[in-house]
């Protein structure tokens, strides 16, 4: 399973290549907002950092874009940035219109805020490389996370599709356990969630167990 970061933070994204050699980034809006730079700027600071590899990058389109045909103008221009460039476009009847468009051009597209299985299919049709359920949002509302990505998962078997899935939105070490036991092919989180998911409270109550066991060994 794939390990993206969800960030537009380039300190955040050299950081944790060199660290986790994470596979490839999401951004979305509110990420490139959070960077405190212009779009423009902030992406091909990205897309430097990416390449000469072939780590996907997602990047996403003016979401004021309701028109296929506008998004598919965007989502060219900015695939000409950068061969790691995969173009975010939100599910809608003109995006899915739009993924088919760029796809056939040869450019690699994730759907973006996806919540139902239809609008999965309807991305995985149109010839998404990616689909991106948003898991933290479904479970705050009440819906089962892993229950939509086992069945995003089969929908996407049952037919021989071969979009990814990248559980977005993910919160916590939970959910991001549930999604790959679900099927997922990708996480993308935040660096907190990460860094959360590492540690373990038992693990930490194990390391002092141990300590006292090695101080307390005799030495000879
Ligand atoms: C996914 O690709 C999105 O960037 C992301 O997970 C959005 O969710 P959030 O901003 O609520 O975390």
């Amino acid at each position: 399973m794939k390990l993206f970061l969800d960030s537009a933070k380039t300190d955040e994204i050299k950081h944790t290549l060199a660290m986790w050699d994470i596979d490839g980034v999401t951004t979305n809006p509110k990420h490139v907002q959070a960077s405190g730079k212009s779009f423009r700027c902030v992406i091909e600071e990205i897309a430097e950092l990416f390449a000469g590899t072939d780590k996907p990058v997602s990047v996403e389109v003016n979401p004021h874009l309701t028109d296929w045909e506008q998004i598919v103008a965007e989502g060219l221009e900015l695939s000409r940035i950068s061969t790691n460039f995969v173009i975010k476009v939100g599910a809608s009847e003109d995006g899915f219109k739009a993924i088919y468009e760029l796809t056939a051009q040869g450019v690699r597209c994730n759907a973006t805020l996806i919540f139902s299985v239809a609008q999965a299919w309807h991305a995985a049709r149109a010839g998404a490389t990616f689909i991106s359920p948003f898991l933290g949002w479904k479970d705050q509302h009440g819906d089962s996370a892993s229950t939509f990505v086992r069945e995003v998962r089969s929908m996407l078997d049952n037919f021989g599709y071969q979009a990814e899935i990248i559980a977005a939105a993910v919160r916590n070490a939970s959910q991001m356990g549930d999604a790959a036991i679900a099927g997922a092919h990708c996480i993308t989180a935040g660096v907190a969630v990460y860094e959360d998911s590492f540690r373990n409270p038992y693990t930490n109550m194990g390391e002092v167990i141990f300590q006292n066991a090695w101080d307390a060994t005799p030495e000879s």
